[in-house]
């Protein structure tokens, strides 16, 4: 009797610790463990900034330990004004939306920014995710002129939104004209909203072209895509198919595998045009039928470096893919279950202690475990602002078909 209750007593402490420990596979009450996790660990970095009074707009960590925090012109610079606007959107807490706006607003000069393409995420991040909850007007009006900015870049010769220039810095080294990433199909949809606030269907037709461009040029027979097209600005042929961030020019880097899922699938929302469908679908086939994807779904930073399994993991990578997941399995009615029992495994694993920081640590930040660039030996193995931002995009969504599911 007493060695029952001993047992009892035992098994009930196994479980206790368990639960506290593991990630949480119920698809109920993940979201909600996770939003208690990300209010309480963002809310520290905010308490922190309060008390410094400052509105800091955090990156990644340097690797002397300190955070490595945004300036404006960044192209991570909407990440995190993004996350706070998910966190109200998660929790409904008007607190989390001032915060929100302090923070978004110090971006009020990026809707003028015409150097580089990566306005469109700063923008929409968060000038749109805050239009979208609060219908400010004086947001409508940064979207329309953010649009406007990021469409000088569109070369008309060669039917794409030029992503870099190519007289300074590290790019102006690789005798580029006209390079084009694959992570500029994220920047279409500032160009979408754009058209919808404003009635200008100029940002539309870029925005459409540029994917055509892209899905034409951009992608291998196996739909993995190269990082970097270089056109030719007078002719518009392609010069060179090529790498920056990933591990060769001829591999898949992961990252740039989850902006084309997440760009393509974006494409079919705003247009409703099957190809983009397809395109978004067979990327996905080449994911998850790659050997190389690691059974946890958090692809080592490129599915071609040779040293895999002795290289890092990109969580960043998996936050986008399972984000984009969900959407595409609304579209995909055969595949829906299956996208979506796949970004509820990515999530779930991104949430347990192999990927999600304790509380306190990480610098405040959710995930652990990123990549930047390791060609430019740059952010390895750290946390990035936008691997938190997808991810708390991807609970939203995740909560967002539950909520349908269950009418
Ligand atoms: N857009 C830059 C990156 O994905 O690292």
């Amino acid at each position: 009797m007493k060695q029952n209750l001993q047992f009892t007593i035992l098994l009930t402490l196994v479980a206790f610790l368990w639960s506290c420990n593991s990630p949480k596979t119920s698809s109920n009450n993940i979201v909600e463990e996770n939003v208690e996790f990300a209010t309480q660990q963002i809310g520290r970095e905010i308490e922190s900034m309060n008390a410094k009074g400052e509105i800091l707009n955090p990156r990644t960590i340097h690797k002397d330990g300190t955070t490595r925090y945004n300036t404006p012109e960044l192209w991570t610079s909407g990440f995190f004004p993004g996350s706070l606007w998910y966190l109200y959107e998660l929790t409904g807490d008007s607190k989390w939306k001032v915060e929100a706006e302090k923070v978004t607003e110090t971006l009020d000069t990026v809707q003028y920014l015409t150097w580089h393409h990566d306005v469109g995420f700063m923008v929409y991040c968060s000038y749109g995710n805050g239009y979208r909850l609060t219908k400010k007007p004086e947001y409508k009006d940064v979207i329309i002129q953010a649009a406007k900015s990021l469409s000088t870049r569109y070369r008309p010769n060669v039917g794409a939104i030029q992503s870099w220039n190519v007289h300074r810095g590290w790019q102006a080294k690789r005798g580029w004209q006209c390079p084009v990433i694959i992570d500029n199909m994220m920047n279409l949809e500032l160009l979408f909203e754009a058209t919808k606030l404003s009635g200008d269907d100029s940002f539309r037709s870029i925005a459409i072209k540029h994917a055509e461009t892209t899905m034409e040029h951009h992608f291998r027979d196996d739909y993995s895509s190269y990082h970097v097209i270089d056109y030719d600005t007078i002719t518009g042929q392609v010069r060179n198919k090529v790498t920056a961030q990933g591990y060769a020019d001829h591999s898949a880097w992961s990252r740039g595998q989850g902006w084309a899922i997440y760009g393509y699938t974006l494409c079919y929302r705003e247009t409703k045009d099957p190809k983009f469908l397809k395109q978004a679908e067979a990327i996905a086939n080449y994911l998850f039928s790659h050997p190389r994807m690691p059974k946890d779904l958090v692809p080592y930073w490129d599915f071609d470096c040779k040293d895999i399994p002795n290289t890092p993991r990109d969580a960043s990578a998996a936050s986008v893919i399972a984000s984009a997941l969900y959407e595409l399995s609304t579209y995909s009615p055969e595949k829906s279950e299956s996208y979506k029992k796949l970004a509820d495994e990515i999530v779930v694993n991104l949430s347990s202690p192999a990927y999600r920081a304790k509380l306190g640590e990480n610098n405040n930040f959710l995930l652990m475990h990123s990549v930047g660039s390791i060609p430019h030996g740059a952010e390895i193995d750290v946390p990035l602002n936008y691997a938190d931002y997808y991810f708390l995009e991807a609970l939203c969504r995740k909560r967002e078909l539950e909520k349908l599911a269950a009418k």
